[in-house]
């Protein structure tokens, strides 16, 4: 299928990593300009150099999103971005009892904040150039509440309420925002939630690593690129009809009918 955005410019944010280098590497596939962001220099480096050996055109920029400078720094980098990608890391997992107001807004300054900013920062270009496609990465937690993760439950239902009444205001102008929510995928935070999982008295990491796969029906954890083929598809010049929507992609873990 012919996506149609060669040449389109695109800003991504936690892309040296996991699901968002798997995004950016797709999208340069696509002869998509990808600008990629993430605060460790040596996993930027290693993303754009796969990414210019395969031809793609690449930069990057080394910055921290939860701040208002590394935003600017992101902005600056790719000023008129036709992709917007708003990705980065969650919160461990904990019980609610132990968060301190200092938490909570710590985790919303990560999961929900960043991303608003930003698509402040970007739409009303989008709309005057009459394309833009946003993406959010969130998690399955803001649709099957997940008991350890009520830093990310909270938070990050904040981002897609406040997407769900922007996306109805943009898509006029052929500017989507969606948000996909992954379910288990085999990557280094998944590596970090087990690790923060772990009790003296608990199975080890090796167990829990495999019983979550076995939980779910597809048997297995997803793969980054897996997210990336979906994410590069709502990139695309067709996929200007779909907008607000919550967008699970997690081996049928979901166990709802609708
Ligand atoms: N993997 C899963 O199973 C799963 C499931 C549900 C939800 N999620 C969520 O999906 C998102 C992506 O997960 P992933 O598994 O792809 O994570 P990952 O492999 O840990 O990659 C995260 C990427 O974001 C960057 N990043 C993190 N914090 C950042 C910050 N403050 N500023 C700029 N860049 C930042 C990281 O680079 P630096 O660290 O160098 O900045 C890295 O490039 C996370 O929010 C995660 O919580 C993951």
């Amino acid at each position: 299928m012919d996506l149609n955005i060669e040449g389109r410019k695109a800003l991504l944010l936690g892309a040296s990593r996991g699901m968002g280098r798997a995004c950016a590497i797709a999208l340069a596939r696509e002869g998509v300009s990808v600008t990629l962001v993430a605060r460790g220099a040596q996993a930027l480096e290693e993303t754009a150099s796969d990414i210019r050996a395969n031809g793609g055109v690449v930069s990057c920029v080394q910055a921290d999103v939860t701040t208002a400078e590394g935003r600017e720094k992101a902005l600056a980098a790719c000023p008129e971005p036709d992709i917007l990608l708003c990705n980065a890391g969650g919160k461990s997992p904990g019980d609610f009892r132990d968060w301190t107001r200092e938490d909570w807004i710590s985790a919303i300054d990560l999961m929900m904040l960043p991303p608003i900013e930003m698509m402040k920062a970007t739409v009303d270009g989008m709309m005057d150039r009459g394309f833009g496609r946003i993406v959010n990465i969130v998690s399955r937690s803001v649709k099957i509440a997940q008991p350890e993760l009520g830093l990310s439950n909270g938070a990050r239902s904040g981002l897609v309420g406040f997407v769900a009444g922007l996306a109805r205001q943009t898509v006029a102008h052929n500017v989507t925002i969606n948000n996909l929510l992954p379910g288990i995928f085999a990557t280094d935070a998944q590596r970090e939630h087990i690790a923060g999982m772990l009790s003296p008295d608990g199975p080890d990491f090796d167990t829990i690593w495999r019983q979550r796969a076995e939980q779910n029906p597809a048997g297995r954890y997803g793969q980054p690129d897996e997210i990336a083929a979906y994410f590069t598809f709502l990139c695309g010049d067709r996929s200007g009809f779909i907008t607000g929507q919550n967008l699970l992609i997690d081996g049928g873990g979901y166990p709802g009918t609708y």
